[in-house]
């Protein structure tokens, strides 16, 4: 099945409560945070105590991207926050296989997240551990960047991986996704598609969510 994780760094922080109703209502099953350190990355954005209010006014799935050096301190903090899925970036993790286990042993799913400039193949002896591999198909940072179109052969290459091992491994894409352009990135076999400045800035929100689940049935029922 194919699932939209709304990126709430495009939202409206003066009214996220709302935002996230209209997730809700509109039946988005993920809610993707992004968090940046000002290290891994130059920006800074949201943290532990963000994670902590909206698991105060959800249920929905929250899709915790870690954009931080070390993340092997913060694991256990943002699976105590209420994070489902607990993604860590490949290139800021010394022992990739010791923070799998550490997100297991939170109970929490795992992500491992790979950056446009790092070979696909790099990750290949660990998607079997995983539940999911992030694909960024910008560079990690920042909201409204445009889509990285050589993305599309990365998650090509993930994906024939993932089914020549038979693995049940997801593949989510994180930067520049609207309408435009969910086709061909479903095509080539990503499942879990993340979208912030298509939801948030849209000028009808319900409109543009009805039409992505609209194409993601038909791939589900075709
Ligand atoms: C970028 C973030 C993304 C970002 C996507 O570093 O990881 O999640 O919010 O935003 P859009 O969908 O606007 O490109
Ligand atoms: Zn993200």
């Amino acid at each position: 099945m194919i699932k939209l994780s709304a990126s709430i760094l495009a939202a409206d922080f003066t009214r996220l409560g709302d935002e996230i109703r209209i997730l809700e209502k509109e039946k988005i099953p993920y809610i993707h945070i992004d968090v940046m350190d000002g290290h891994f990355v130059q920006n800074l954005s949201m943290g532990i105590p963000t994670v902590e209010g909206i698991r105060k006014i959800t249920n929905l799935v929250l899709d915790v991207h870690l954009m931080i050096s070390n993340p092997e301190v913060y694991i256990e903090k943002f699976a105590e926050a209420g994070a489902d899925i607990i993604n860590f970036h490949f290139e800021a993790a010394d022992n990739p296989k010791k923070i799998i286990e550490q997100i297991r042993a939170a109970g929490k799913k795992c992500a491992v997240t790979i950056n446009p400039d790092t070979p696909v193949e790099k990750i290949f002896g660990i998607i079997k551990y995983v539940d999911m591999v992030l694909v960024m198909s910008v560079h990690p940072g920042l909201g409204g960047q445009e889509f990285m179109v050589s993305s599309l052969e990365r998650i090509k290459k993930i994906y024939n991986y993932i089914k020549k091992n038979s693995l049940n491994v997801d593949i989510e894409v994180d930067g520049g996704v609207g309408l435009h352009n969910i086709r061909e990135i479903i095509e080539a076999g990503a499942n879990v598609i993340v979208a912030g400045s298509a939801v948030f800035h849209s000028k009808d929100i319900s409109a543009d969510i009805k039409r992505f689940n609209e194409i993601f049935e038909e791939f589900d029922c075709g």
